[in-house]
């Protein structure tokens, strides 16, 4: 892809963990490059793409008239804006934003796509449109079944993509992300762990997928450039599974620390669980631990990428404990500099 006017690229989500990788990426690739930022994030890009500045396009997803302007002259929209509440705050629905930005504003925003001529879309989904907690290995041929407020808005963003049938799409659906920076599930588990505040998991044989962000990066990037993709949907791992006990081992292992030899049994974090949903429906406050938080520690999400990697010669560099040792050593640093 040449950095020609007609090859602009614009990214929505630009500000977020990938999104920032990602632009990353394509400034170093002379990629002629768009972003999309909602007007509070304006005065962030200096700082996070030095001496690299994509063209900013203030707007919304949710506000229609500032999409018209961020699609004008585009050749291909990487599409990551998505809600994300960062936490659960008392009083406030965390689900409340999903449908508006998730679902409603994809299907804006694909609407002045195809309103302004632009060839080439790429969303970036998640697995949860397929249901959560899957434990038998679903694929893209699983019928979709989400069970949360998120993975509803995003089946309904996909749904929205694959209507636009004069818009070449390809759909990529991701489990967790881990890698440097961010608030992945694994680096509040680094935090937690090295406070000591995070007891050891039970040892549970629950399998969980994941891919690292570079890898994300990697995977957006054949799927907006290589034609076999057109008109697909593919899910994107690192090819492993990991029991959260081996998340734990392997967290401990980075950090210098030993892994202790007891573990709470299941039965006991039920309860906790149990106690936790109780609080939280007695005081409208959010708890640490409640039925969501144990079926994040024991549960299964289980997704196979075999597609992406046969059609598409996806290869994933990375797996997590190739990147633990440079995330712990990121966060150490980071902590010292705040
Ligand atoms: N990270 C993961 O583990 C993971 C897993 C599965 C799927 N995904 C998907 O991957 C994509 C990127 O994830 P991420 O982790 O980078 O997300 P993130 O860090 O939460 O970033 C979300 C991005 O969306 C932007 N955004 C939110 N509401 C918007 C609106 N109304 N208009 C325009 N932009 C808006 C945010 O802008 P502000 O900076 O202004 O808030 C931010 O740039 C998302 O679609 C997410 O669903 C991520």
């Amino acid at each position: 892809m040449h950095s020609s006017q007609r090859d602009l690229i614009l990214v929505t989500g630009a500000t977020g963990y990938i999104g920032r990788a990602l632009v990353a990426r394509l400034l170093t690739e002379s990629q002629a490059t768009r972003v999309l930022v909602r007007p509070a994030r304006g005065n962030d890009i200096a700082e996070l793409w030095p001496g690299q500045a994509p063209h900013v396009c203030i707007g919304d997803v949710t506000e229609t008239a500032s999409l018209r302007a961020a699609c004008a002259g585009v050749d291909t929209i990487l599409h990551l804006a998505s809600h994300s509440p960062r936490k659960r705050a008392p009083g406030i629905d965390p689900s409340a934003g999903h449908w508006p930005v998730t679902a409603e504003g994809t299907r804006a925003l694909v609407g002045e796509a195809q309103r302004a001529g632009v060839r080439r879309f790429v969303l970036v989904s998640s697995v949860w449109v397929m249901g959560e907690g899957s434990a038998d290995g679903l694929d893209e041929s699983s019928i979709p079944a989400p069970t949360s407020a998120y993975g509803r808005a995003k089946l309904a963003a996909e749904e929205a993509v694959r209507c636009a049938s004069d818009l070449q799409s390809s759909i990529v659906r991701l489990p967790s992300v881990y890698g440097i920076g961010g608030e992945s599930l694994v680096s509040q588990m680094i935090s937690a762990i090295e406070r000591g505040w995070f007891p050891p998991p039970p040892k549970t044989l629950n399998k969980r997928s994941m891919i690292h962000l570079d890898d994300v990066v990697a995977a957006v990037l054949l799927l907006a450039r290589r034609p076999e993709a057109l008109g697909k949907t593919y899910i994107a791992t690192d090819g492993k599974l990991y029991t959260t006990h081996e998340i734990y081992q392997n967290v401990c292992a980075a950090l210098g620390r030993r892994v202790p030899h007891w573990a709470p049994p299941v039965a006991w974090l039920r309860l906790a669980a149990t106690a936790g949903d109780w609080l939280t429906r007695c005081s409208g406050r959010p708890v640490p631990f409640d039925s969501l938080a144990l079926e994040k520690l024991v549960g299964s999400a289980w997704y196979r990428g075999e597609r992406m990697v046969r059609d598409l010669g996806f290869t994933p560099r990375h797996t997590l404990c190739t990147a633990l040792p440079g995330m712990v050593a990121f966060q150490r640093e980071s902590r010292r500099g705040a």
